[in-house]
């Protein structure tokens, strides 16, 4: 049942419309003039208004920016006997849903009214998820409403006013550099620097002299005293990316750092004190690591003072909705758009999907669908192939996929959909470079672009 208010002069027409749509279950008030509908329209919450475009003093396309100005979010529907295109283009612009030319058969504008209520109805899940997204779904730039998500944001808030090392574990693509971001912003040091070291893409040799500096002369080429990355975040916070990459004597000297709180650059005898808040964050498993004898186990204790563990995002589907609504709203805001509307069946999709890349990859999806959504509303067409094409019967969770289901399985279709998953995470790896990816996989180039076609994977094959 919706509440809706027709506006028409035509005191016949007006009749008709308000016995049919009272039939059809809606709460109906009438008004003969816009002057008339326009205070109603003050002091109710209307979903739906139907408007003459003709209507004495003012016209229907007053009612429709008077309208749209005090609630956007009502659809009106713009009914004339004068339909020129220059009208109809007109209350498009301005906001109407659609326009429907006089005179008209009641089942025509009752299809026409059941989807604008449709819409209407889109609107206010979408304005419901905004508004959680505002208050307590989200912490910053963070977004998550499950209660694994919000413990995060509660430690993230707690550790914050320290200075205590923090480690950020997860997989890939689950928010490791925003949450270590949010407690460096959040924290007393927030207009000090944030340094981000990538420590897997520094090659070992020249590791140290980029961490701790390096003195004129200290080796060849190093022909000017340079500070190093730890000292340029002095006041403020150094994020260790990939921490689990570092070689075995770079782990002592980290350590050593973590306990003077000194530095001292590479062929320099003095020690530098130096006032930096450390967060490290890895996508490896570092009690493994520890135990293969890869990484210290006294510089894991000195990380791990606090872990923050970032779920990967198949065990909390239900952030998916508000992440999704988050991302649509960021690219909208980006392009200058208004926000678009996630169409029920396109969330479906997305709350089914599997996201071996996680959040990264459903970010991903939806830039993707704000690029190419037409319109007010996401459909699935604004989806990029490969995920409108996954069926998602085959989107059984990676841990599952050697069991065999009581009720059976397509052989088949199970391995193409373990296929297509390595084929993205080699592509992932290979920073989306084809040839490499190949590599990865020990498969020829011809077979890779031969099987990335096959799941609608990759780049046109013009480019490389
Ligand atoms: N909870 C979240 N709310 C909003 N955005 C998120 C969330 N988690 C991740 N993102 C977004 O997803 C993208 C990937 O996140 P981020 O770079 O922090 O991941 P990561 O764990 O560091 O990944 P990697 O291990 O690959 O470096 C970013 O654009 C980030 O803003
Ligand atoms: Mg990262």
């Amino acid at each position: 049942m919706a509440r809706i208010l027709v506006i028409e002069d035509d005191s016949s027409l007006r009749q008709v419309l308000e016995m049919f749509l009272r039939k059809t279950g809606h709460e109906v008030v009438s008004a003969s003039s816009a002057e008339e509908g326009l205070r109603f329209v003050g002091d109710n919450e209307f979903d739906l208004v139907l408007t003459d475009l003709k209507l004495g003093r003012q016209s229907g396309l007053d009612v429709l920016s008077r309208v749209k100005a005090s609630a956007p979010e009502c659809e009106v529907i713009v009914m004339t006997a004068y339909s020129t295109v220059e009208t109809a283009i007109e209350a498009m612009r301005r906001g109407a849903f659609d326009y429907v030319g006089k005179p008209f058969k009641l089942d025509e504008i009752s299809i026409t009214i059941e989807k604008a209520l449709e819409r209407r109805a889109l609107s206010l899940e979408n304005i419901r998820l905004r508004r959680e997204l505002s208050g307590r779904y989200r912490f910053d730039q963070i977004v998550g409403k499950t209660a694994r998500m919000r413990q995060v944001f509660d430690t993230v808030a707690r550790v914050a006013a320290t200075r205590t090392s923090v480690l950020i574990t997860g997989e890939s693509g689950t928010g490791k550099e925003l949450v270590a971001r949010a407690i460096h912003f959040n924290s007393p040091r927030k207009d000090g620097p944030f340094v981000v070291v990538n420590c897997g893409a520094i090659p070992d040799t020249l590791m140290e002299s980029e961490m701790f500096g390096h003195v004129r002369g200290a080796f060849t080429g190093a022909h000017t005293t340079r500070h190093g990355l730890l000292e340029s975040a002095q006041g403020g916070t150094v994020f260790l990316d990939e921490i689990g990459e570092v070689s075995l004597p770079m782990q002592v000297k980290l350590l050593r750092f973590l306990q003077e709180h000194t530095i001292r650059l590479v062929g320099g005898t003095q020690e530098v004190k130096v006032d930096v808040r450390v967060v490290a964050a890895t996508n490896k498993d570092l009690h493994q690591e520890v135990k293969a004898g890869r990484f210290r186990e006294d510089l894991f204790y000195r990380l791990n003072v606090i872990r923050i563990h970032l779920p990967p995002l198949r065990e909390r589907a239900e952030d998916i909705p508000y992440l999704a609504q988050h991302f649509v709203e960021k690219f909208c805001r980006e392009i200058g758009r208004e926000p678009l509307v996630i169409a029920p069946d396109v969330m479906e999709r997305l709350k089914a999907l599997r996201y071996p890349g996680n959040v990264r990859e459903l970010e991903n999806i939806l830039e993707h669908a704000v690029t190419f959504g037409r319109g007010r509303t996401i459909e699935m067409d604004a989806l990029p192939e490969h995920v409108r094409q996954t069926r998602l019967d085959t989107l059984s969770p990676l841990e599952d996929v050697t069991q065999v289901p009581e009720e059976g399985l397509d052989l088949e279709a199970r391995l193409e959909d373990i296929e297509r998953r390595i084929l993205l995470n080699a592509l992932r790896r290979a920073g989306g470079v084809r040839k490499d990816a190949a590599t990865l996989l020990g498969i020829t180039f011809r077979s890779m672009r031969y099987k990335l076609a096959k799941y609608g994977l990759g780049p046109p094959l013009e480019e490389e």
